[in-house]
């Protein structure tokens, strides 16, 4: 971000949005290659690594464990130790939920003391999820609140290979179990109730690791990654706002390239498509095992409709923003079976469900979901954004629907956690972004701010 990147922001855009853009890095998969890099017995080598707090979160745990990590030539070059070691330090996963949780399945298999803590919001997250899996391979876990909320102390050792059967599909808790059976003697497995993203597989096949998938199983044994090349495509998270506000803005138009569509992920292509958006893939390519594709969203007269099931982990984190759209649709979209957004980095289902009412939506929240009718133009409201990016992005773009008022957040310092560059790309897309210097205008850097 550039201008405002921490305190209140007042937005105050208007759409359409047009353009063609390219969004950084994939989260899940820039975790993912700092940490299975560290791991490895050789170097590894990311182009495309998202540049954003989370992601720093985890660079700085595995240079604690003793990997070099250094930007070369527009590459991030990952040298691992011989072996990873105990920290010297308590590990702060800052905001970063990824973070916590897949050190939690490296960190058991680690001879040594480790800690991992986080920022408030993060403290308030569930990592009985992990303990208990992990405690089951003969790791040595414990955290506050009756191991329920961190800090996370792990006692490195012995592991041996365990089958879990997990209650929620979590890619966090398998990848945690995943890890933990590389350490471990004999075959670790993890059964998940819907397939979660599986990014962790494929890099560890990349990496020579063989890794099994039946069904919704997966098996792992005792290895060593080998590093190598990681291209991170761009993230469909991030590219879940600009393609949202496009759907439901009138004359919009929005291309995101190179755009990862693994299809663990793309529940809101699938969503969009059956809103009736206008939707178009093209140059769709694999690239260092994962799918890419150049995405088109066209404005369209947006319908209702139903989200529950299967389709929810591939979109868990794009809700936020799909019930942002959802109110610009005609009829009822209802969201089911999402009861995880509870335990997000904030309970997203709280925090839209009070935000939009406020806004002028018309929603009903349920224990694991919200139905919302529309469409319903919104109106300016103050957003607490509660540590949270994707509240404040998804209320960023909930404002292109709120009549020329403003929408304030009261601290954007959250946006880094995930997307730094998101306010100046919404800027891009805006034929007509209210200029920075006109009062009540949008409050980019000292003069906009409320
Ligand atoms: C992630 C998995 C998801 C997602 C999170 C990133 C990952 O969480 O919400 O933002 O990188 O593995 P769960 O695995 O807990 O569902």
């Amino acid at each position: 971000m550039t201008a405002s990147t921490s305190g209140p922001l007042a937005c105050r855009r208007k759409g359409p949005l047009r353009g063609s853009i390219a969004v950084p890095g994939d989260k899940s998969i820039s975790h993912r290659a700092l940490l299975f890099g560290a791991l490895s017995t050789g170097e590894t080598r990311v182009t495309g690594l998202l540049e954003a707090e989370d992601v720093h979160s985890t660079r700085r745990a595995v240079e604690a464990l003793g990997a070099t990590v250094r930007e070369e030539a527009g590459e991030v070059r990952i040298v691992p130790p011989e072996a990873l070691r105990e920290p010297a330090d308590v590990i702060d996963c800052g905001n970063s939920g990824t973070s916590l949780r897949l050190l939690t399945g490296v960190l058991s298999g680690i001879p040594g003391l480790s800690v991992l803590t986080g920022d408030a919001s993060l403290r308030r997250r569930p990592v009985r999820r992990v303990i208990e899996p992990l405690r089951r391979m003969g790791a040595n876990l414990s955290a506050r609140e009756g191991d329920r909320l961190p800090p996370v102390v792990v006692r490195g050792g012995a592991l041996s290979g365990a089958h879990h059967v997990l209650a929620v599909a979590s890619a966090q808790v398998k990848s945690a179990c995943l890890l933990a059976g590389l350490f471990a003697e004999g075959e670790t497995s993890v059964t998940e109730p819907e397939r979660s993203r599986d990014h962790t597989e494929r890099m560890l096949r990349g990496m020579g690791v063989p890794v099994r998938t039946e069904g919704l199983t997966v098996s792992i044994g005792p290895a060593r990654p080998r590093g190598g090349r990681v291209d991170v495509p761009g993230d469909i998270s991030s590219a879940a706002f600009f393609l949202c506000g496009a759907a439901a803005a009138p004359g919009s138009e929005v291309t995101v390239r190179g755009l990862g569509v693994n299809p663990t992920r793309t529940g809101l292509l699938d969503v969009l498509a059956a809103m009736g958006a206008g939707l178009a893939l093209a140059n769709e390519r694999e690239v260092a095992g994962e799918p890419r594709a150049d995405v088109t969203v066209r404005a369209a007269e947006l319908r209702g409709t139903e989200i529950r099931g299967a389709i929810v982990p591939r979109l868990i984190d794009e809700l936020p923003v799909v019930m942002v759209m959802a109110t610009q649709a005609r009829g009822r979209t209802v969201i089911r079976d999402a009861k995880e957004l509870r335990v997000k980095e904030s309970d997203r289902l709280a925090a839209m469900g009070e935000t939009l009412a406020a806004a002028g939506a018309r929603i009903e929240l349920f224990e694991d979901g919200c139905a919302i009718e529309g469409p319903t133009p919104l109106r300016g409201v103050t957003v607490r954004t509660r540590l949270d990016h994707r509240i404040a992005m998804a209320m960023a773009i909930a404002q292109l629907f709120a009549a020329g008022e403003e929408v304030v957040l009261d601290d954007v310092a959250c946006v880094a956690t995930s997307f730094p560059s998101f306010f100046d790309l919404l800027d891009s897309l805006c034929l007509a972004p209210t200029p920075p210097h006109r009062s009540g205008g949008e409050g980019r850097g000292e003069g906009g701010r409320p």
